[in-house]
């Protein structure tokens, strides 16, 4: 039975297909009965391609064939997809995706459209690529009261980040190797400026706590800013800079959220994920902290996660699976990160920034100052207590009247 399709056949999509004609044997025998890819859908032309006879150019095809059960939809993005995953979900076809901008922009009115026509929305590629989250998450751990979500939860800048860091590569090659390697988006401004890490921890915390979270009510930030001078002052005092995108519940029914670089102490799991592995770590009252580590991009890991969830949905025929969020349109429940407690590391500029650490010590309580090699004189490094984000901000604020803030960066 040619029962699946795929529509978008870039690294992703092809990844797909490989994976699933590679091992379509065994995974007829997991699924009970015979299944295979009868579509691939792309608007491009691939001459020459092993799987040319099943490439068409009109959605409606798939549409259309009452044969076709399942759908992966490997595009990309919040407009065409968007529109296709509504159509197939409306006409009762199952989909499984990989894309966290869709799932984390219109998750919920997608949840409901499967409910209402009896089929699946499968996302389990949609964050950490390979590694398994969203039914650990769904159910494994279901017996717990989520405490936190914390991780490392895109490949392509910790890649560069280790590249810089490990390697003393510079930015901009980094970065081409990452797309070389498919890591990248399309646009990788979604993965430097940290906006894809963002859909991803809106995912797990609308998950977790079961109501969507917007990534416009989240704060995020990427690693465009960080400076070798910042890794220096952290490597010393034995921490390690990386993208962590965290969400956790806040008290009164409401959560916080947040992506940005973070120093992580080098004790700790985190620090040690390089390269493109992604790290999860999720802390429930009953089970304490279970890690999740992995690979967080490219074709054959992805692939493995989204044919996971089309076998998933193919020995759920005709049978919903539980896998879902409410919608939540109360902007509140996002508690601005300015209300959150952070300890905070800090560089400023000064003449004589020596004699500034009265004022900061006033500004801030007991802080720690750190060292690098050759020190400047005109700076100096610090860590200021948990404070408040807007009450480090507003001492931040009045320290700026003589000295020059050039970084500041949460401590996890
Ligand atoms: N661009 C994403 C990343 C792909 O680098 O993590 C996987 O979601």
């Amino acid at each position: 039975m040619q029962n699946i399709a795929v529509i978008g056949y870039g690294v992703v999509g092809s990844g797909t297909v490989e994976l699933f004609e590679k091992n379509k044997e065994e995974i007829c025998r997991k699924i009970g009965r015979d299944c295979g890819i009868k579509y691939i859908c792309d608007l491009r032309d691939f001459p020459g391609d092993k799987y040319e006879d099943k490439l068409v150019k009109d959605f409606n095809v798939i549409l259309n064939d009452p044969d076709i059960e399942v759908v992966a939809e490997v595009v990309g993005g919040a407009t065409f997809a968007y529109d296709y995953t509504k159509k197939l979900l409306a006409a009762g076809k199952s989909v499984v995706t990989s894309n966290k901008e869709l799932v984390a922009t219109h998750g919920a009115e997608l949840f409901a459209i499967a409910k209402e026509h009896e089929c699946n929305y499968l996302f389990e590629a949609s964050v950490g690529g390979g590694i398994p989250i969203i039914r650990p998450l769904n159910k494994c751990l279901a017996g717990n009261s989520i405490e936190q979500i914390s991780g490392i939860l895109n490949g392509t800048t910790n890649f560069i980040l280790t590249k810089m860091i490990k390697d003393q590569m510079d930015f901009d090659s980094a970065l081409k190797m990452a797309q070389e390697l498919g890591y990248a988006e399309a646009d990788p401004t979604a993965d430097v400026e940290g906006h894809d890490a963002c859909r991803k921890i809106c995912i797990l915390g609308s998950l977790a706590f079961g109501k969507h979270i917007y990534p416009q009510y989240v704060h995020c930030s990427g690693i465009s800013r960080i400076t070798l001078d910042d890794v220096e002052y952290a490597e010393n005092a034995g921490y390690s800079i990386k993208l962590i995108g965290t969400v956790k519940p806040e008290g009164e029914g409401k959560i916080s959220a947040i992506v940005c670089l973070r120093l992580v102490e080098k004790n700790s799991l985190l620090s040690q994920v390089d390269d493109v592995y992604n790290a999860i770590t999720v802390r429930g009252d009953g089970v304490g902290d279970v890690l999740f580590y992995g690979k967080g991009a490219g074709k054959l890991p992805t692939a493995s996660a989204v044919v996971g969830d089309i076998i998933d949905c193919l020995k759920h025929k005709d049978r919903r699976i539980m896998l879902d969020w409410e919608d939540c349109t109360d902007r509140g429940y996002v508690v601005p990160y300015k209300q959150i407690e952070n300890s905070m590391y800090v560089r400023i500029k000064a003449e004589n920034a020596e004699a500034l650490k009265p004022a900061i010590g006033e500004l801030f309580g007991k802080v720690m100052y750190l060292e690098r090699n050759g020190r400047p004189d005109d700076e100096l490094a610090f860590i200021t207590p948990v404070m408040v984000e807007a009450d480090i901000d507003s001492a931040l604020e009045q320290l700026s009247e003589s000295a020059e803030i050039a970084s500041k960066i949460r401590l996890l």
